[in-house]
């Protein structure tokens, strides 16, 4: 595996395997690798002949009071992870790289009409700072495919609208979530949980898919499910 930490190095590689007919896979990441995170590389090499993957914590899409500063900076750990999976590129830019002139007179992507809503009520900055570095990292990898985990769903659907909006030539390939044995999605941020909140993390995910269960199976009466999902 090669690590490249500027554009110029990274576009090189890509023009070399480009001019070669290699279908190239991307997977960007913050890092802090997870077997969420490999089982994406994973698919990215059964379906592309070179992968290319990303670490970068991005600032943009950090609110001014999240976890910015503290979010686990890990890359030697990753690098390793990311060898035994295979992939051929890690493409770990620093924060001057990605963005040279001072964050607010950068240009930036939003994606208005998902970006405000869900998760994005409370993280008034987020979506817009996701489809920024998101574009710009497509730009940089000129990638034919892209592979986001299902984890974040308006993440993803954030993303599909800025590939259409924007016309980039780039499929998105949604990958269903890896999940700990008792159901918690892998996250980076399960390292954040207290021993109390791991331990009823799981009741969400095993509730939501019995209140899934029961619609797939007839069940309309949503107040009854929503009542009976607050009792679990
Ligand atoms: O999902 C993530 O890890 C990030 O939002 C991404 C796509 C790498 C952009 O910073």
């Amino acid at each position: 595996m090669q690590t490249v930490h500027t554009v110029a190095e990274l576009r090189a590689q890509v023009a070399v395997w480009r001019r070669a007919g290699e279908r190239i896979a991307f997977v960007p990441t913050m890092g802090n690798l997870h077997r969420g995170h490999i089982h994406l590389v994973e698919q990215a090499r059964q379906r592309a002949s070179r992968t290319v993957a990303s670490i970068f914590v991005n600032p943009t899409q950090f609110g001014p009071n999240e976890d910015f500063a503290g979010y686990p900076r890990t890359l030697d750990a990753d690098a390793r992870q990311l060898v035994a999976a295979g992939l051929d590129l890690l493409f770990a830019p620093s924060v001057p790289g990605m963005y040279p002139r001072p964050l607010a007179a950068m240009t930036q992507v939003t994606v208005p009409e998902l970006s405000g809503i869900l998760c994005g009520a409370s993280r008034p900055i987020h979506f817009s700072g996701v489809a920024t570095v998101v574009s710009k990292l497509f730009n940089m990898a000129q990638p034919d495919i892209a592979l986001f985990g299902e984890k974040d769903w308006q993440h993803l659907m954030v993303i599909r609208r800025l590939v259409a909006d924007l016309d980039f030539p780039i499929d998105i390939i949604g990958v269903p979530t890896v999940r700990e044995t008792d159901g918690l999605a892998m996250s980076s941020r399960n390292a954040y949980l207290s021993a109390e909140e791991r331990a009823v993390a799981p009741i969400l995910y095993a509730t939501l898919a019995a209140s899934a269960a029961r619609l797939r199976g007839g069940e309309r009466n949503y107040q009854r499910l929503a009542d009976e999902a607050k009792t679990q």
